[in-house]
Parts: C-alpha cells; structure tokens; sequence
C-alpha cells in the first residue's frame, strides 16, 4: 500500500536510522524527512538514500506553526513519526527555553497540523517517539513499566513528558489514532559527539581526558540503535492505537564500568598498550539532578509485538567503536562548528 509518512528529526542520530529503513524497506512508501539541521542534524547521515525516488528532504523549523501548517497543505500525510527535539540533558540545564520550543510548542504545531487531517484521513497515525527518562530515576531496584507515574527531573525530560502528556491529550480529546514509545539510551553509529559513549571515545581517540560525571555510578540502560529502528517499524505498522510501548536493551552498565569496558576495546583497536586509554578517564564535578538509574521493563512490546534487541552489547559496541574510527571525516564536520563553540562558551544557542 502507498503511504506518504513524515519523519521529523530524520537528520539526527535515531531520525537517521529510521529514515534509511523506512525508505529501503518500503519502496512504495513517500518518506518526507523533515529536519531544521541543528547541530545535531546532519545529511551525511543520509548520504547513500538521498538519491532515492521515495526520499524527500526538507529544512524547516517545528516551532514554526506557519511553515508547518504549509507543509501538511502541500503534503497529504497519511502518518507522522515524530522524532525531531533537542536531547542532550546537559544542554537542557543550559537552555531549557530551547527545549521548550522545540520539544514541546513542535510537537503542538504537528498534533494541530495532523488534526486537520483526521476527517479526510481515518486511519492517519501520530507516533510519538519519547524516552524513559520520563519516568524519573530508579534506585537499586526495580524497572520502568508502561504503568509507572510520570517523574520528570531536567529540563529536557520535563520538555519530552510534556509533550507526551499532550499527544495523549489530542487522543483523548479528538480522537487522533496516536501511538508513543519510550525507550532506554541508545548507541551506534551518527550519534552526535557530546552523549556519554561517542564522547568518549572521541576523546580517547584523540587522548584527551574522559569526563565521568560523579563517581561513575549512574546506571544506564543501554541499546544498538538498529534495535531501537525495528522496534519503531513494529509499532509503526503493529502497534494499537491509544497505546504506549516501553522499549529497553536489558542491559544495564553503571557509567564507569561501561568507560572502563570502553578503553579497552579502544586499546585493542587503536594498538595501544593495554591500561591506556583508563589513563584518561578523569572524574569531573556531577550532572545537577543527575539521575541515578533507568532500566526499561520491555516486555509488552516483547509479548505483543515480538520486538526483542537483536545484538549482545559486546558486539554492538564493536560495531560502533568501527564505524567512529571508520568514519573520522565524519567526526571531523560535526565537531567543526556549533559543538566547538558550545564547548568553548558552554552554551549553546540556536
Ligand atoms: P538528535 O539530537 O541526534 O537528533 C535530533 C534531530 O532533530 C536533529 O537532526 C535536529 O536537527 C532535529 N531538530 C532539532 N530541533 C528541531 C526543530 N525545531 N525542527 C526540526 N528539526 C529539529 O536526537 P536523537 O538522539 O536522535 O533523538 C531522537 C528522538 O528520540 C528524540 O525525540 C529523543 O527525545 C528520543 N530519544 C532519544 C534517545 C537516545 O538515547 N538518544 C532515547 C530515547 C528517546
Ligand atoms: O534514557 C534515554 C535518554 O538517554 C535520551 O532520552 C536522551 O536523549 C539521551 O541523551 C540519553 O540521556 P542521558 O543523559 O542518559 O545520556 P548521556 O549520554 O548524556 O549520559 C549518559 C550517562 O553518562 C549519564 O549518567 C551522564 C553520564 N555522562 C555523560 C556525559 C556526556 C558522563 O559521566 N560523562 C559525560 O561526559
């Protein structure tokens, strides 16, 4: 069946995964990947799809209700896979207006622009893609539940628990068929140097310190992100309406394990002496509100939808630790302009 499919945030880390399987496992599907191209964003992400008949990019701004209200008249959506938002909680503590805007007033302007939609359109699908760190921190027990009461502690969490709360709303209210999802942390290939595992290996690679913050003992939960693409097609095509999907790896490392484990797959690649790289991990001042601990209970998606992670961390670790080192170019363009600024002033503007 042909279906013409928004992706926002297409250009980023996750976005660009879910746009390369959408466009390669469905041909007859239009994919429209709209992305503003923040630091985060990058085409080059997108470089070997860009070519394609089914592949469609446009730049643009969500928090732009104007220019989202003419895209949706130019473009009869048949479903939205909303990833676009400013993620990175470190930023958040900066710029929380910022995340407002985008995470927030964006994902508004694309529930009214989608409502608009719904008379012409009854099987139109809103499929909101948000995170676990909705549900607050966990201590040394215990797993997020689709059930567990919404906790949001930073600016970011608190933006992506907002916007949640409002897709559900225009469910509830008029009846917009929507869907959310909320998964762990991911890793892989196209993640943008300033989360924990890139960062970190950047650094190594260039035998500059490693921050930790803290002690090292937060507890992530952590997934390939290919995995976390096949979950969002599963749900996209078989998830039910009105419902929320949790999705986690079952695999949880606290920080400075997770670094140390790091080094030495860095040591082994870049043939340096075993104990090289932990030489660089240096602990620095803590997160404000860092949370301690998020482990995703995935079973629902696991028992209804068959999802279940495909790779060993080990191995999805490998796998990123070549693609970073295969792809230096790559690192060497998305490090060259906002992100050396913002790590220059520690602040980041748009
Ligand atoms: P990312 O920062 O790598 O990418 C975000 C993309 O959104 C970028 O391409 C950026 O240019 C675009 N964007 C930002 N502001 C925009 C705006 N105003 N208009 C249009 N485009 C804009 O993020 P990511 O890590 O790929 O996360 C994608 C989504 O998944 C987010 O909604 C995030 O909350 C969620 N999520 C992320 C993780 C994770 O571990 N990274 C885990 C769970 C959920
Ligand atoms: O849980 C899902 C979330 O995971 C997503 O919603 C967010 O978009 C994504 O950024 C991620 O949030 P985290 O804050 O968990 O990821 P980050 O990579 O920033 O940090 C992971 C852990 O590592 C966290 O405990 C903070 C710590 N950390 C992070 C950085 C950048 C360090 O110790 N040193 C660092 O330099």
């Amino acid at each position: 069946m042909t279906k013409k499919i928004l992706i926002t945030g297409g250009a980023g880390f996750i976005g660009s995964h879910v746009v390369r399987r959408f466009v390669n496992n469905y041909p007859r599907y239009q994919i429209v990947n709209l992305d503003l191209l923040t630091y985060a964003g990058n085409l080059e992400n997108l470089k070997d799809i860009e070519q394609k008949p089914n592949y469609t990019f446009v730049k643009g701004d969500i928090a732009d209700a104007d220019f989202i209200q003419s895209l949706f008249a130019e473009h009869n959506f048949d479903g939205v896979i909303h990833l676009a938002a400013e993620s990175h909680v470190d930023r958040s503590i900066m710029n929380p207006l910022e995340f407002v805007m985008t995470n927030v007033i964006g994902t508004v302007n694309l529930l009214n622009a989608s409502r608009r939609l719904l008379e012409s359109k009854p099987d139109f699908l809103f499929y909101h893609i948000s995170t676990d760190e909705v549900y607050g921190s966990l201590g040394k027990e215990g797993f997020f539940t689709e059930e567990t009461r919404y906790d949001p502690r930073s600016p970011y969490s608190a933006s992506k628990a907002s916007s949640d709360h409002l897709v559900r709303a225009y469910h509830h209210t008029y009846k917009m068929p929507v869907v959310i999802s909320n998964c762990s942390n991911n890793y892989g290939p196209n993640q943008f140097p300033e989360k924990l595992i890139p960062l970190a290996l950047y650094n190594m690679l260039q035998n500059k310190p490693v921050p930790v913050y803290g002690k090292g003992e937060n507890i992530r939960d952590w997934l390939y992100v290919e995995d976390h693409a096949v979950a969002i097609d599963l749900i996209y095509h078989k998830g039910t309406t009105g419902e929320t999907y949790n999705i986690g790896g079952h695999n949880e490392w606290r920080n400075i394990d997770l670094i140390k484990f790091l080094c030495s797959v860095m040591d082994r690649k870049l043939n340096r002496p075993t104990g090289s790289c932990e030489k660089l991990i240096t602990f620095v001042k803590d997160r404000a509100g860092h949370d301690l601990r998020y482990a995703i209970d995935a079973s629902k998606v696991k028992n209804e939808l068959g999802w279940m992670p495909s790779l060993q961390f080990e191995e999805g670790l490998e796998k990123t630790v070549d693609w970073y080192l295969n792809n230096t170019e790559w690192l060497k363009h998305v490090t060259s302009g906002e992100y050396k600024n913002y790590y220059d002033s520690q602040y980041h503007k748009r």
